[in-house]
């Protein structure tokens, strides 16, 4: 798993607000994830629109890749929540999902495929892991315009070539729009 950190200021009140472990409800949980969560997907959004305007989507590319990496090492250390993507099509085989990861996505498919729509669609559960209480959480992520540039059925051929030489294994391609693309997982220790 390929862990993403999230801003130091908004962790702190996440982790002070949490009492005791066994004192926080799912309710709190849940709210403090979509909270992290909506964080995550602006920095992200942020920076690949402005990476995108700069150099189009060739030079996106180096944000996705990099960039994440970057504020992986400095900050999720720090904390106990961790932040991750993952998908049954993989570009980058980091993120590889865990198999109860492989199982939500299942899940959601399924639940696209019954008309449920990918908007509001999540997953979460406490369980214990080696004696460790833990809070797991997936967003369903859906395929958007944008997303096309670098995962849809015609990608230009420079943003391509770019994407075969980072990832020689690339399996997220050919992606149509409103499809499910993924899922963000939020991780959180409770001991
Ligand atoms: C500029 C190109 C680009 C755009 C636009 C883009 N992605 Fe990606 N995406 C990448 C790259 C590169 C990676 C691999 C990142 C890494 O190395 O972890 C990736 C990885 C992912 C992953 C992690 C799982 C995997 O396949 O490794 C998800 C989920 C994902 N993208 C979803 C999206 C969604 C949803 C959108 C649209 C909102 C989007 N991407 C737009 C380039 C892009």
């Amino acid at each position: 798993m390929k862990k993403i950190g999230i801003s130091v200021i908004f962790l702190s009140t996440l982790l002070s607000s949490a009492v005791s472990a066994t004192e926080v409800n799912k309710e709190q949980l849940l709210q403090e994830s979509h909270q992290a969560i909506q964080q995550f997907a602006k920095h992200l959004k942020g920076k690949l629109t402005a990476a995108m305007k700069k150099g189009g989507p060739v030079n996106a590319i180096q944000v996705c890749n990099e960039k994440a990496m970057d504020i992986t090492s400095s900050e999720s250390q720090k904390s106990s929540v961790i932040l991750s993507r993952t998908s049954l099509k993989i570009r980058n085989p980091e993120n590889a999902p865990e198999a109860w990861e492989k199982a939500v996505l299942k899940q959601f498919e399924e639940r696209k495929n019954q008309g449920e729509s990918l908007q509001k669609m999540e997953f979460s559960e406490t369980v214990e892991v080696n004696g460790n209480k833990q809070f797991r959480y997936m967003k369903a992520m859906g395929v958007s315009q944008p997303c096309l540039h670098c995962h849809g059925e015609k990608v230009l051929p420079d943003v391509s070539a770019e994407l075969s030489k980072l990832y020689p294994d690339d399996k997220a391609r050919a992606y149509k729009k409103g499809d499910l693309r993924g899922a963000i997982v939020l991780i959180r220790e409770l001991n």
